[in-house]
Formats: structure tokens, C-alpha cells, sequence
């Protein structure tokens, strides 16, 4: 298998498994692609690294222009380490506490809020400033009931018909409402419902005098599995573009246009590498057992994702056909599970196994579970790997424990 120009045998050979693998050339491809097909200016794409907080990735997105959306203070950190400028972060937090608040203040970042009652306690706290509100349009996308965040059954965002009430608390304290935000899920497969949240946040958005940016938050889906119909990107801009126009134009402003998706960047740029240690047989099934495991990467046992595998050392299968078999980790949990029932090229112990599209919520989900170590990651451009994160120490395990 090859990973942007280097064998993933090799990699696997030469930084050990369980490793996660990122291509450059992919992250750089995906973002102009997105940034290529929104015509309407102006825009800014902020990255949601929540999807992947490497740094060494950070700074490829931020070389790309783009800025980031955070969701808690320790992606700020990360994002200001990475050489983001504060004026292109957004921190996105839900059920903030008032530390976390003014932290994030202090550091001169704009605060995007999601509760009247946290709108209020901003406003005491810093009246007069700059703030962002995230409402809730109540669309829902047809995806995993864990991965839907614009209806009214989630804990996300200000009811958008409580905008009135939105406009009063500003007003009380004097705030300037320069963004409206809204996000409705992740996976999303289909335009319908992005297209929906457009129309009912620009009609909410109008009735705010001050706006500089409205942001549509992310969750624009990839192709988990071969063959799988691809969202229509330039479909997606088309619409994009052809509303904003229409609304700055109302507005009698250019408002800047911003989306925020953390999966559509760097979803197929990653690979998880394990390796092959075990493999059991019984009268129901072949177990292919890896040394990656769930904490590693968690999608297929919380959402029953779909991740495709290939074995990087048998991909044309000239050690042995497909044959169906569950990929598992090895971690003490039934759930422990990367595949069940999967056809993939015949295994063998000792062989590297390649998960894909892991570039996303896969290391920056990943736990010590079992007390096992996290992934090294790599970083491969222009035919070369560089290390972006040294396997840690078995010490790491302990790290902050006082005993
Ligand atoms: N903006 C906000 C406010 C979000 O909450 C999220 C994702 C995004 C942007 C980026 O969404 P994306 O473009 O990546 O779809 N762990 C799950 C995904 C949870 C995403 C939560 N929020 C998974 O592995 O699929």
C-alpha cells in the first residue's frame, strides 16, 4: 500500500504500529477544494480540530489559510501554539464555566455562545464586547442519533425563535452581535438539509443590525466506503455563494460567509496501521487480532462506523484471497471491534493492516484504555515520513499521579 509515495510496510517497519498515518498532499487538496468551490467573498473557513488537534496538522491547515474552530480551551491552546492568529479562532464551547469564559476572553479569542443564561453572565462579565451566538435551527439530518446537533432534542444552541430574547440581553449589556452561528450534525450526506439551515439562519440573521460573519457550522460527510455517492462540493458552493449573495445584498453589507467543517480536510488523508498478532479461528468465525485497538480509534464501536480496511501486505492478495473475518483489537471488551464480518485480502500474523479514513476522530479520540499506549503519528510529504508524535513512554502512564 502505498501512502502518499511511501510504503505503509515500511512505515509501518520504521516508526513500529499501532501509527497513524497522515498524507500532506491530501489535507492541502481537500482544503483548496472546499475553498476553490465557494465562490462568494468574502469567506473563511475555520477547521474543526476537533477532528484532529496534531499540531503538525494544524499547521498545514493554517498554511492553507484557514482558521479553526475550538471547542473547549485546550483546543484555543493548541490552536495559538500552532500560530493560528486569535482573530481567526472561534471558541465554540458548550456548558462553559465562567473561568473557561474569560479565559478564553483574556486570550483576545471571540466566544461563540450557545445558552441565554451564559449570553447573560458574558454580557456582566465584559459589557460592551464582541460576541457570536450559536442558535438551533431544529433541522435534523438524517444521521447517527449521536452525530445530530440542530434539533430541539439536543443541547446544543439558543432556540432560534428566541432571537428576540437574544437581542434583549445584548442590548442590556451593550454586546455587538457580530456573528450568528448554527451547526446541525456531522456525516451529512445530503445538501437538503444544509441548504435548510442556510434559509432559516439568514432570515433569523437579518434582524440583527450588526452582524460581520454568519458561520454554518461544519459536518459535510466523505466517502467512508468504496464506491459510496460523494457530497457534491461544488453544489454545495454553488448554493453557498448565490444565498450569501442574495442576503448581503438585503443586509446592505458584504457578511462575511463561514463554514467550519473538521472531517471534510483530513478524514482520507489518515490511515491507522496495526499489525497483525493474532489470528483465531472457530466454527463461526476468523478473528484477525491487531496491536491497534477501540481506544485507538473509537468510531466503529460508539457509532458502528464504517471504516474500509486493506491489508497493507497482501493487497493483491498474492498471499491469499478475501475472506470474511472480524478485525479486533485487543483490548478486554467484546466491542473491541475495527470490522465484523468484513471481506478483506487473506491475513497472516505479522502483517500490517491498514484502517482508513482515520485522519478524522481517530488519534484526537483516542484514549489509554487498558492502560495501552496511544499511536506515534507520522506525517508523509513529498515521499518522506517525518515523525509528528513519538509513541509515549510507558511513564506517561503515569503521568500526574500522585502515589
Ligand atoms: N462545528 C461544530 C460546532 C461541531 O460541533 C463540529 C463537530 C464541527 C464543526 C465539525 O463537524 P465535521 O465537519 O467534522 O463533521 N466524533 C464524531 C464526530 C463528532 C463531531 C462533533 N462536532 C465522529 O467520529 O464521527
Amino acid at each position: 500500500m502505498n501512502l502518499g509515495g511511501v510504503s505503509a510496510e515500511e512505515l509501518a517497519e520504521e516508526f513500529g504500529t499501532p501509527l497513524y498515518v497522515y498524507e500532506e498532499d491530501i489535507i492541502r487538496e481537500k482544503c483548496k477544494l472546499l475553498s476553490d468551490a465557494i465562490a462568494y467573498n468574502p469567506k473563511k473557513l475555520l477547521f474543526a480540530c476537533k477532528a484532529n488537534s496534531s499540531l503538525a496538522v494544524l499547521k498545514v491547515i493554517l498554511s492553507e489559510n484557514w482558521g479553526v474552530d475550538a471547542v473547549s480551551p485546550g483546543e484555543v491552546f493548541l490552536a495559538l501554539e500552532a500560530g493560528f492568529p486569535k482573530e481567526d479562532i472561534l471558541f465554540t464551547g458548550n456548558n462553559m464555566s465562567d473561568s473557561e469564559m474569560e479565559w478564553v476572553h483574556k486570550k483576545g479569542v471571540l466566544l461563540n455562545i450557545g445558552s441565554l443564561s451564559r449570553l447573560e453572565k458574558y454580557g456582566k462579565a465584559f459589557p460592551g464586547s464582541d460576541v457570536c451566538v450559536r442558535v438551533c435551527p431544529d433541522v435534523n439530518p438524517d444521521v447517527h442519533p449521536h452525530l445530530k446537533t440542530g434539533g430541539l432534542d439536543s443541547k446544543f444552541g439558543i432556540w432560534i425563535g428566541e432571537a428576540p430574547k437574544i437581542r434583549e440581553i445584548a442590548s442590556k449589556y451593550d454586546l455587538k452581535i457580530v456573528g450568528i452561528h448554527a451547526h446541525i450534525g456531522t456525516t451529512i450526506m445530503d445538501l437538503v438539509p444544509f441548504k435548510e439551515t442556510m434559509n432559516l439562519v439568514l432570515s433569523a440573521a437579518k434582524e440583527f443590525s450588526d452582524l460581520d460573519f454568519v458561520d454554518f457550522g461544519g459536518g459535510i460527510g466523505v466517502q467512508y466506503k468504496p464506491g459510496e455517492p460523494e457530497v457534491d462540493i461544488k453544489e454545495f458552493g454553488r448554493f453557498a455563494t448565490e444565498k450569501m449573495e442574495a442576503f448581503s445584498k438585503a443586509y446592505g453589507k458584504k457578511v462575511e460567509y463561514r463554514i467550519e467543517p473538521g472531517r471534510y480536510s483530513v478524514c482520507s488523508a489518515g490511515v491507522l496501521l496495526g499489525k497483525v498478532n493474532t489470528i483465531k479461528k472457530n466454527p463461526q468465525k476468523t478473528f484477525i487480532g491487531l496491536d491497534a485497538n477501540m481506544a485507538h480509534l473509537v468510531r466503529p464501536s460508539m457509532y458502528g462506523a464504517y471504516h474500509h480496511i486493506e491489508n497493507a501486505s497482501n493487497m493483491e492478495c498474492q498471499n491469499g484471497p478475501l475472506e470474511t473475518v472480524d478485525v479486533v483489537g485487543n483490548i478486554c471488551e467484546t466491542g473491541d471491534f475495527f470490522a465484523k464480518d468484513r471481506k478483506v485480502e487473506h491475513a497472516e500474523e505479522g502483517d500490517i493492516i491498514a484502517i482508513e479514513n482515520a485522519g478524522a476522530y481517530g488519534f484526537s479520540m483516542a484514549s489509554n484504555y487498558n492502560s495501552f499506549l496511544k499511536p506515534a503519528e507520522v506525517m508523509v510529504s513529498g515521499g518522506k515520513a517525518r515523525l509528528i508524535r513519538a509513541r509515549a513512554p510507558y511513564e506517561a502512564l503515569l503521568e500526574g499521579q500522585i502515589y
